[in-house]
């Protein structure tokens, strides 16, 4: 979710029009409803509008509207009611260098990556509410990263996430997008600054900062991967040993085993 103060400058162009079949239908699992898309045309701002103002406590305005539904240079994609013709979701993402992104964003990519690096940017993602829980929005990110990997540019897809906005951050979790950057006072909403979170997913050769953090959990998960019980085991070993020995070689030994592990 964008926020309307954060100026976003637009250099890279993905040269659209995108490409993506209208005669490509998908029927919700569970409403048996049949679902098309298409590209945003202008027109459709009030209808826009309309769901945005439902999904979000953050009001745009009408100018911002226009521009998303204009501005080819916006990847913004609609799944529509294949009988009514209504909009039901939309996912509109914008492509940019990395060195036109807000400061702490530029965090996201590793620092060996040039500041013209290509990133894409979510600036709005929904889907009604009867429809949710239907694999939507993952189709409609998947369009995205699909058009992404085949143009092979952009190495991170990032976006902005209301620090209490459960429902979404499960969304990006479930999609592999990994929290990046704490933004405190992010938001102003009805007056109160809230908190904001940066989540981003890589591709095509791009790498997040390496953090101690991030090491110690990939370390971690793959030692589960490759033996969880004997790790496990041997981690309780040592604790129970460094706090129960009284004997410093016996200690020692114990450290012994975990530094084999490693
Ligand atoms: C976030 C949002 C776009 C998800 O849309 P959706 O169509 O329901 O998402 P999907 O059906 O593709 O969900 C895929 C997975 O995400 C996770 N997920 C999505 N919504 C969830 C929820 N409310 N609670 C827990 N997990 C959730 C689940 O793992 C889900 O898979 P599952 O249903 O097989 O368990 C939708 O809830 C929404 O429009 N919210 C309001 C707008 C918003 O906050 N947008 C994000 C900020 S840009």
């Amino acid at each position: 979710m964008q926020t309307p103060l954060s100026s976003q400058c637009l250099t890279v162009n993905l040269d659209p029009p995108y490409k993506i079949s209208t005669e490509q239908l998908h029927v919700l699992p569970t409403s048996n409803i049949s679902i098309s898309f298409r590209f945003l045309r202008p027109g459709d701002q009030s209808e826009v509008k309309s769901l945005c103002c439902d999904w979000f406590p953050i009001e745009y305005p009408d100018l911002w509207y226009d521009d998303i539904v204009r501005d080819t240079k916006y990847y913004a994609l609609a799944a529509c009611e294949t009988h009514t013709q209504r909009i039901i979701g939309v996912v509109v993402a914008d492509i940019l260098a990395l060195g036109s992104c807000n400061r702490e964003d530029q965090q996201i990519l590793h620092k060996s990556f040039s500041l013209t690096t290509p990133v894409c940017y979510i600036l709005i993602l929904g889907v009604e509410k009867e429809y949710r829980r239907q694999g939507l929005a993952g189709i409609l990110l998947y369009h995205l990263l699909n058009t992404l990997y085949e143009r092979g540019t952009c190495q991170a897809v990032y976006l902005h996430v209301l620090y209490s906005n459960k429902q979404a951050i499960k969304f990006y979790q479930s999609k592999h997008f990994q929290y990046r950057v704490h933004l405190p006072h992010y938001y102003c909403i009805k007056g109160e600054n809230l908190d904001g979170y940066c989540f981003a997913l890589y591709l095509n050769g791009g790498y997040p900062p390496f953090s101690l953090t991030d090491f110690l959990s990939s370390w971690w998960a793959y030692m589960i991967e490759r033996n969880p019980c004997r790790l496990i085991q041997i981690v309780r070993h040592f604790v129970a040993n460094k706090f129960t020995f009284k004997d410093d070689h016996q200690r020692t030994s114990s450290y012994k085993q975990i530094s084999r592990i490693i």
